[in-house]
């Protein structure tokens, strides 16, 4: 095992049950991912991230049920419209808590970059048909579950209540990418690179739900 990772004076502890070797534990309320780097998680905090995308209510559930043209694209648009969910929310953002907010959201867009342009590469190399990348037919498809999972909130959200869209969006995406995972793993179409992809991405998204987790519980 090597040493916890240290990257600056502020950790408070290490923690002990984190499953990362490279884990540092930094109070949430001076955490700041430029100094400290990405967040661990215990093991019994991914099994209950994972158990909540699981469950989820039918009302998330049914949101992807119109857009699968295919596994991937289905992760495609979904992951897409989390983007621009957290995109917005950089944006929209205000109040008191303005500052910490506009980085935590705009953390959430640009890590997801590198997913969703994989996903997308990865579709091609397996002969996905180009058109169905088309601007048109994408956003299409990204517009109709940002209706859906926004229709829950206001148009002018609060800050808490974009963190929790933000938290449904990412409990759609780890859904659908649980969900597409198990459907290629059966057909036989999961490559040893598609494993890979998809379960990174599954890992980044995960640790998004326990950022707008933390946001939430804040309130
Ligand atoms: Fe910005």
């Amino acid at each position: 095992m090597t040493e916890p990772k240290k990257s600056c004076q502020c950790h408070d502890y290490h923690r002990p049950d984190v499953d990362s070797t490279e884990a540092v534990w930094v109070d949430p309320s001076s955490y700041d991912y430029r100094q400290h780097g990405p967040p661990y998680m215990t093991a019994s905090e991914r099994d209950d991230i994972r158990k909540t995308a699981s469950k989820l209510s039918p009302r998330l559930a049914a949101i992807v049920e119109d857009i699968d043209v295919t596994p991937l694209t289905t992760v495609l648009v979904v992951l897409l419209a989390a983007n621009q969910v957290h995109y917005s929310h950089h944006w929209m953002t205000h109040g008191p808590s303005y500052y910490g907010d506009h980085l935590l959201f705009q953390r959430l867009f640009e890590e997801s970059a590198d997913v969703w342009d994989g996903v997308a590469e990865r579709y091609l190399g397996l002969g996905g048909r180009r058109e169905y990348l088309s601007p048109v037919d994408l956003t299409a498809g990204v517009a109709q579950v940002c209706r859906r999972v926004c229709t829950y909130y206001p148009n002018d959200p609060t800050p808490i209540q974009m963190a929790k869209c933000g938290l449904d969006m990412e409990y759609i995406v780890l859904s659908v990418l649980k969900t597409v995972y198990q459907t290629m793993e059966k057909s036989g179409a999961l490559s040893g690179g598609t494993d890979d992809l998809l379960q990174a991405a599954m890992n980044k998204h995960e640790e998004f739900v326990y950022l707008l987790r933390q946001r939430v519980q804040q309130a």
